[in-house]
């Protein structure tokens, strides 16, 4: 294929359509470490590298599109948070983000625990070696199964979500002759994302149990009365890609106040706290996240000072980051199929898949970053719109972007930071074959999640 400029590309200072762009980089061909994971670089033919692995022989080997996981920067990521918090935390990696045997290894010998929320992810730590009792059991609505087969593992605990499920783990814990040790998800009254936090009326929602109207409460007190569960802690989750800690900080405040209400009536302190997850990443040069020894010192500082307001005893805190660990370590790798210059707006380039490998553009108007990997090129920027090959027109994968206006048909460009939630979300929409996790470090790869095959999608077509 030709690599020669579009004849009516649209370059940028033509067009003015809405977006989220600005100016476009100084250049195209640079790599922000913000966005792209440790060890991505370009080689000396300008080709994308990770873990010393060119593009265009991992696209060879494994094909397009595909996830490509950066080992050393997942466990150096997992690494990072768990000396921030040193001995006094624990932090409970979010399965939900992406999950696989291998990465529950790497969890492991991190020194990472693991929170799951499905029987699904509950059989992948366990078959991946997670001992049981690092595992926190997550969900609004657990089956009878799912909380069973929890307890007899022996998971370390039980989140529980809803006044049913207070009695239900208890009773079940009690069958099986055993006493469950469980935290209470509680509301508090927060809902925070990216820069804001609301700090009213969002107990209007699916999870956990409200604080207001002592709702809260009268679950500790339930919990409380019942022998077959061990109440050990108040849970909070306030949201996702958080960069501001004050809705922190709110919440914080008002776990240690029903704390400190559990310790004047029952005479009890509870011995952990769990903040959840939400921590924010970058996925454009635009965003400025913060680093997990900031963080922990943040959230450690608000709980302490909050406990000595109370004068309680410090509980254990505990953090369940998945995006912020997982996020920046990936990027998906696909082939440009079509360029589609349309005058006056923007250009279209199709790639070999879409909304079934990251349905997070569509389906949050995230914001992702792209570059051309397989070579570097001097054109001049081009407003680019990347989607996918579904039927669809909401099949967006970066919704804004400036490639090189010679941007052509076999030339592979990566999207960074879509290690999290892009595989775990992943669907076979238009029966479209998921994509491969392939683990790239210090010059080899290995598949950790093989690609979907049309054998796949027919075995459970049953006929
Ligand atoms: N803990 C609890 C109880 C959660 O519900 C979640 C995420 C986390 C921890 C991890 O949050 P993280 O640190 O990864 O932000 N699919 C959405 C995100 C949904 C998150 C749901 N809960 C996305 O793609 O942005």
């Amino acid at each position: 294929m030709s690599r020669s400029a579009h004849p009516a590309g649209p370059r940028h200072a033509d067009v003015l359509p809405e977006g989220h762009y600005s100016a476009p980089p100084a250049d195209l061909n640079a790599l922000d470490p913000k966005v792209w994971a440790e060890t991505v670089t370009r080689d000396a033919d300008g080709v994308l590298t990770v873990g010393g692995i060119d593009v265009k022989r991992l696209a060879e080997e494994f094909g397009t599109p595909a996830y490509f996981l950066d080992e050393r920067d997942f466990r150096a990521r997992a690494r990072a948070w768990r000396t921030a918090f040193g001995g006094d935390a624990d932090v409970f990696y979010a399965g939900k983000a992406f999950l696989s045997r291998v990465v529950v290894r790497w969890l492991d010998e991190e020194g990472l625990n693991l929170d799951v929320c499905s029987g699904g992810e509950l059989a992948t730590a366990l078959s991946g070696g997670m001992p049981a009792e690092r595992i926190a059991f997550h969900g609004n609505n657990k089956s009878v199964a799912e909380i069973r087969r929890a307890v007899e593992a022996g998971v370390g605990r039980i989140v529980l979500d809803s006044f049913q499920e207070i009695v239900r783990v208890a009773h079940i814990a009690r069958e099986l002759g055993k006493r469950q040790r469980v935290q209470i998800r509680i509301t508090v009254g927060v809902e925070a994302h990216t820069h804001e936090f609301i700090a009213t009326a969002h107990e209007d929602q699916k999870f956990g149990i409200p604080l207001a109207g002592g709702q809260a409460a009268e679950a500790v007190r339930r919990a409380l009365q019942l022998d077959g569960i061990e109440l050990i802690g108040i849970h909070s989750h306030i949201g996702s890609q958080i960069f501001d800690m004050s809705g922190f900080e709110v919440a914080a405040h008002r776990v240690v106040g029903l704390l400190r209400e559990i310790r004047d009536e029952h005479g009890v302190e509870l011995p952990e706290i769990d903040l959840g997850g939400g921590l924010g990443i970058a996925y454009t040069s635009g965003d400025d996240p913060r680093e997990p020894h900031e963080i922990a010192k943040a959230l450690t500082e608000i709980v302490t000072r909050e406990c000595e307001a109370a004068r309680l005893t410090t509980p254990r805190i505990s953090v369940e980051p998945g995006r912020a660990v997982v996020g920046p370590t990936a990027f998906t790798l696909y082939e440009v199929g079509t360029v589609k210059p349309l005058e006056g707006l923007r250009t279209y380039v199709s790639v070999d898949g879409g909304m079934s490998d990251n349905i997070r553009t569509a389906l949050y108007d995230a914001e992702y970053s792209v570059a051309l990997a397989s070579r570097v090129s001097d054109a001049e920027p081009v407003l680019c719109r990347v989607v996918g090959k579904h039927c669809e027109s909401g099949d967006i994968v970066v919704k804004d972007a400036f490639l090189p206006g010679d941007l052509a048909p076999g030339d592979l460009i990566a999207v960074p930071a879509t290690g999290a939630y892009c595989r775990s979300m992943a669907s076979n929409y238009n029966h479209v074959l998921r994509p491969p996790v392939v683990a790239v470090r210090d010059g080899e790869a290995r598949v950790i999640v093989r690609r979907e095959t049309e054998e796949d999608l027919l075995r459970l077509d049953v006929g």
